[in-house]
């Protein structure tokens, strides 16, 4: 855990937005306005605010699927910032993101074989059909299900069972950085910490660096190594996780905190000096 995967200097991306009406022009949101952090190989960065601080944009952004209007990008030591559509998707294996809504990611038509075996095919990892069949059996048992499921479809499947299926699309690329936002948000809370303890294994087996985004504190401390706290468009403050829950330097952080005490959390009730 020594090279950053991913450096983030001064991004900011804005959005404009039209009014109607008798007001009727331009507004400018500044969703992410001046952050900057960086990931190091293998490492964990959890990404934490409230609802509309700006979290998913920074994904995003990162991710291509949305423009940054200043800053930089660095990925692997290169300015990926203003890179062309053709120029960055040799990266693409590299940078993949899981959201919080698997059916988003999981076309409803493909079988979980071809679902599996699609992205490897798309980035010519495998010479034939039976090594990719091999790979996804080999994923699949990986994420906790068995090749029993290969021949069915998404629908089937439950929320935290379909999650999976995405992580394990997601993993069978190897990529080197993944962007993980709000995943286990829509599941239950009985799920969560399975799924959670799901992705950190593999993260940990594979040494893939993440930046895993969550309004949960709680999610957020189960899996991170590091934390980021977010306030409109702006970190406010970041360290190690230990340091975020013990000593927290800023009033939002120390909010946020307070939120979650005394309540159940996934593991276990905690308490904040
Ligand atoms: N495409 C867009 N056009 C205009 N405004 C946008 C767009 N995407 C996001 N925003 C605005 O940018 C701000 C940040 O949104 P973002 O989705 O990044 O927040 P978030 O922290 O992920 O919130 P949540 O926890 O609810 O997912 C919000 O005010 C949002 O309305
Ligand atoms: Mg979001």
């Amino acid at each position: 855990m020594s090279q950053a995967i991913l450096k983030v200097n001064r991004l900011q991306t804005f959005f404009r937005t039209s009014r109607t009406g008798v007001f009727q022009g331009h507004d400018t949101v500044r969703a992410v306005d001046g952050v900057s952090f960086e990931i190091k190989d293998g490492e964990v960065l959890g990404l934490v605010g409230e609802s509309g601080c700006g979290k998913t944009t920074i994904g995003r952004s990162i991710t291509k699927l949305d423009t940054p209007t200043g800053g930089e990008i660095l990925f692997d030591g290169r300015d990926v910032t203003h890179l062309s559509a053709s120029r960055f998707r040799p990266l693409r294996r590299d940078i993949q993101m899981i959201f919080q809504d698997p059916f988003a990611s999981l076309n409803p038509r493909l079988t979980i074989e071809k679902t599996l075996i699609e992205p490897l095919y798309i980035h010519k990892l495998v010479n034939s059909r039976a090594e990719a069949r091999r790979n996804a059996v080999a994923m699949l048992e990986k994420v906790g299900l068995d090749s029993t499921v290969m021949d069915r479809h998404p629908h089937e499947f439950s929320g935290g069972q379909r999650q999976r299926i995405s992580i394990a699309r997601v993993m069978i690329i190897a990529p080197r950085l993944i962007v993980a936002d709000e995943v286990v948000s829509a599941l239950d809370v009985s799920i969560q910490a399975r799924v959670l303890n799901l992705i950190k294994k593999l993260q940990r087996e594979a040494g893939i660096s993440m930046l895993f985004i969550s309004h949960d504190l709680g999610v957020v401390r189960h899996i991170s190594d590091r934390i980021a706290v977010m306030y409109q468009g702006k970190i406010v403050e970041m360290g190690q996780k230990q340091q975020i829950f013990e000593n927290p330097q800023h009033q939002y952080t120390k909010r946020l905190l307070a939120s979650i005490l005394r309540v159940p959390t996934l593991e276990g009730t905690h308490h904040v000096n």
